[in-house]
């Protein structure tokens, strides 16, 4: 079971579009996957036009079990919800004295089943992220091709550095380039930047598509609202990326 978060301290870099749609790719591969969301934004159900109900934050505090709160969203995809509820997780964790690092991975610890985990992330540097980096190991870092994309970057990984001290499983998969516009000089530049700082881990770039932010709003996935869009192309190589384990 390879547990992987798509995470990124800076907002709007396609986390979630990632994670929907990679999770939605390696599905109808025919790999058992469960997205697990930690925004209180609780955008993954709401993208796969399913019904939150008990979510990961009533799993947090002990109010529902692992078997109440998995859904099941499409053949081979559940998802565990996240949402405002969150917010109440998250004063629990803080208030705890010890390991309040380590309450998403107790409460996953039973979790059977499925060949991914994929984990949905706010953009932040909260409780619950650090409950993630020391829950997954392997982290896939989408990066969006525009101005500032690099800024607090440094910073970001900084910080994955210091838990990585604690967890030495933990590891950098990839980082995913986004909203990729060929046409714009600005694009190529980050591009040629990124592949300097991370050589053996860049991955294909997303190519900035409508139909990618249309979807979400018909509680649809790519290869269901548009799958000959060059964004269903995009994800469908990066989940089978993702599968093959390079
Ligand atoms: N390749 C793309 N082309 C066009 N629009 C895109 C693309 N990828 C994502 N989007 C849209 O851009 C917006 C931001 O994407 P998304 O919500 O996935 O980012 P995020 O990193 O999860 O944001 P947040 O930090 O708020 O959680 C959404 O409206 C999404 O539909
Ligand atoms: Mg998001």
């Amino acid at each position: 079971m390879r547990k992987i978060a798509f995470i990124n301290a800076k907002g709007g870099v396609a986390k979630t579009t990632c994670c929907v749609n990679i999770g939605a790719g390696l599905a109808l591969g025919g790999y058992r996957t469960l997205l697990v969301d930690l925004d209180s934004q609780g955008q993954v159900t709401k993208s796969l036009g399913v019904q939150a109900g008990e979510g990961l934050a009533e799993l947090l505090q002990g109010d529902a079990g692992l078997g109440d709160v998995q859904i099941e969203a499409r053949e081979n995809l559940f998802v565990i919800s996240g949402g405002g509820a969150l917010s109440g997780a998250k004063r629990m964790i803080s208030r705890m004295d010890m390991r309040s690092e380590l309450v998403l991975s107790e409460a996953l610890e039973n979790l059977r089943g499925y060949d991914f985990v994929l984990l949905d992330t706010a953009p932040s540097w909260d409780v619950l992220n650090v409950n993630c980096l020391f829950y997954v190991d392997e982290l896939l870092i989408p990066v969006s091709m525009e101005a500032l994309a690099l800024q607090g970057i440094g910073d970001f990984l900084g910080r994955v550095d210091q838990v990585q001290r604690y967890r030495e499983g933990l590891r950098i998969l990839s980082i995913i380039p986004t909203f990729c516009d060929g046409r714009v000089r600005k694009s190529a530049e980050i591009l040629e930047q990124l592949k300097r700082y991370f050589p053996d881990a860049l991955w294909p770039c997303v190519r900035y598509n409508s139909k990618l932010s249309e979807a979400p709003g018909f509680g649809q996935h790519i290869f269901e609202y548009s799958k000959r869009s060059t964004g269903a192309a995009d994800y469908a190589r990066l989940a089978e990326r993702l599968a093959k384990g390079t």
